[in-house]
């Protein structure tokens, strides 16, 4: 057991990592309205997704009401009120109804040595001492179950399109090309799009089961065979390939890759997710899982629209998280009519992560070749913008070189020689 005392600041940029809870009930008995509006926000949380949460006033008197009835749950947290005594005696009296397995979490005002001594002696797994943060409770939650594992978190980057061949899996690979050779983080690329992937063709590999395998065997899916699935790209790139082939198909319930995420999460600490344009429930739940998302967008009216969707969709349960990092992809495409990058990112108040101009030579040879833009002629702005956006999705400072490769700068050199005009 520990004591946590006050709140640590809440995350923004490289934001901290706590596993999300697993499918877990938990009930709260609070002595005071801000416990309940705290417990509240945690529950919104998309850590806390699979888990299932109650609070109610009434502090451990009603906790004693309650399950001389019902069932306990997974998790108790307890509020003590002005009486401590008779809270410990409370405590004693709870212990006769609570089931096998049930952990206690108890909330208090007083940091106090000897409050917690008698807590430890009953067993409590942890005492929160007020005020503290939703994180804070959120990551006591989830250390009650997986402690070890929480020692080594990868940190799971989401990179999806707001349109469909907006440059999703190039900015997924690029970027984690990035990490492994440019910021020396081992770093696994895994790509979700089943059918169609590309990630396999983008790093020379031969066709490859990789992911399909994993998904397909649950029951025999461990870490050892997440190993052998996985295909070795370079020193610290590591590659879950997609199938690629269409002779099934690829219809998964929402929670078909938990078990995958828990592993991945353990593997190394950058994932990138390469995940298909699609609006399914597990698409969906691999973005709210993830602790980075990575939008990619073109300048365009549609990809505005959806843009704002997904913030939209995806703000309250990320209220605990760094921002969505906006990709603009494409940007200048020849002839084509574009909303200027500044009007797109104004009515959604975001400042882009990175702004890609389009290059078809660069990307084209890349791509036919096998290799990452960096490796091509030409290619050196657009390995420096990469890795600038690996940087933001870290908290790694950036290494300014002198007028080159900033992000103003991308601004500034991109050329938008069209602009966007809606018509009547
Ligand atoms: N900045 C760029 N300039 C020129 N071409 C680009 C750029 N970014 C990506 N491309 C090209 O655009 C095409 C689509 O890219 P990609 O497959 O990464 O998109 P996607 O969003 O993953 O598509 P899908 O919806 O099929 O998954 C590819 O041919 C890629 O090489
Ligand atoms: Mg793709």
């Amino acid at each position: 057991m520990t004591m946590v005392e006050a709140g640590r600041p809440e995350p923004d940029g490289g934001a901290e990592l706590i596993a999300p809870v697993p499918r877990v009930s938990i009930h709260a008995f609070c002595e005071s309205s801000s416990l309940i509006t705290l417990v509240s926000a945690a529950a919104e949380d998309r850590r806390m997704q699979k888990a299932s949460d109650k609070s109610r006033m009434g502090g451990i008197a009603a906790a004693l009401s309650a399950y001389r009835e019902e069932q306990t749950p997974n998790v108790i947290l307890l509020e003590v009120g002005s009486d401590r005594s008779s809270f410990l005696t409370g405590l004693d009296g709870l212990a006769e109804f609570c089931d096998d397995g049930t952990r206690v979490i108890v909330v208090g005002g007083i940091n106090d040595i000897t409050l917690y001594r008698a807590l430890i002696a009953r067993g409590v797994s942890d005492y929160l001492v007020e005020p503290f943060g939703t994180l804070d409770l959120i990551r006591v939650i989830s250390e009650l179950y997986g402690k070890a594992a929480a020692t080594s978190l990868g940190r799971i980057i989401a990179v999806y399109g707001a349109k469909g061949g907006v440059g999703a899996s190039t900015v997924a690979h690029h970027m984690a090309w990035s990490l492994a050779t440019k910021l020396d983080l081992a770093t696994v690329i895994a790509d979700f799009d089943l059918p169609f992937g590309t990630a396999g063709l983008d790093f020379n590999q031969d066709p490859l089961q990789g992911i399909a395998e994993a998904v397909f065997s649950p029951d025999r899916l461990d870490g050892n065979m997440l190993d052998r699935l996985m295909t070795k790209c370079g020193e610290r790139l590591t590659l879950l390939a997609a199938p690629a082939v269409l002779t099934r198909e690829y219809d998964f319930d929402q929670d078909a890759f938990d078990g995958l995420m828990d592993l991945l999460r353990a593997s190394a600490p950058a994932v990138v997710l390469d995940i298909p344009h699609m609006w399914t429930g597990w698409t969906r739940r691999l973005l709210q899982s993830a602790d980075e998302i990575v939008l990619v967008a073109e300048p365009d009216l549609g990809n505005l629209r959806n843009v704002k969707n997904i913030l939209d969709l995806m703000g309250p349960m990320r209220a605990n998280d760094s921002r969505i990092k906006l990709v603009m992809n494409r940007v200048g495409l020849p002839k084509r009519p574009e909303i200027p990058v500044k009007e797109f990112v104004t009515p959604i108040n975001v400042t882009p992560a990175c702004v890609i101009p389009f290059d078809s030579k660069v990307f084209g040879e890349a791509a036919n070749n096998g290799q990452m833009v960096a490796e091509v002629s030409g290619g050196a702005r657009f390995g420096a913008l990469f890795e600038s956006l690996g940087r933001q999705v870290f908290g790694r400072p950036e290494v300014q070189k002198a007028g080159k490769g900033s992000l103003i700068d991308s601004l500034k050199s991109t050329k938008l020689p069209f602009s966007f005009t809606k018509k009547a």
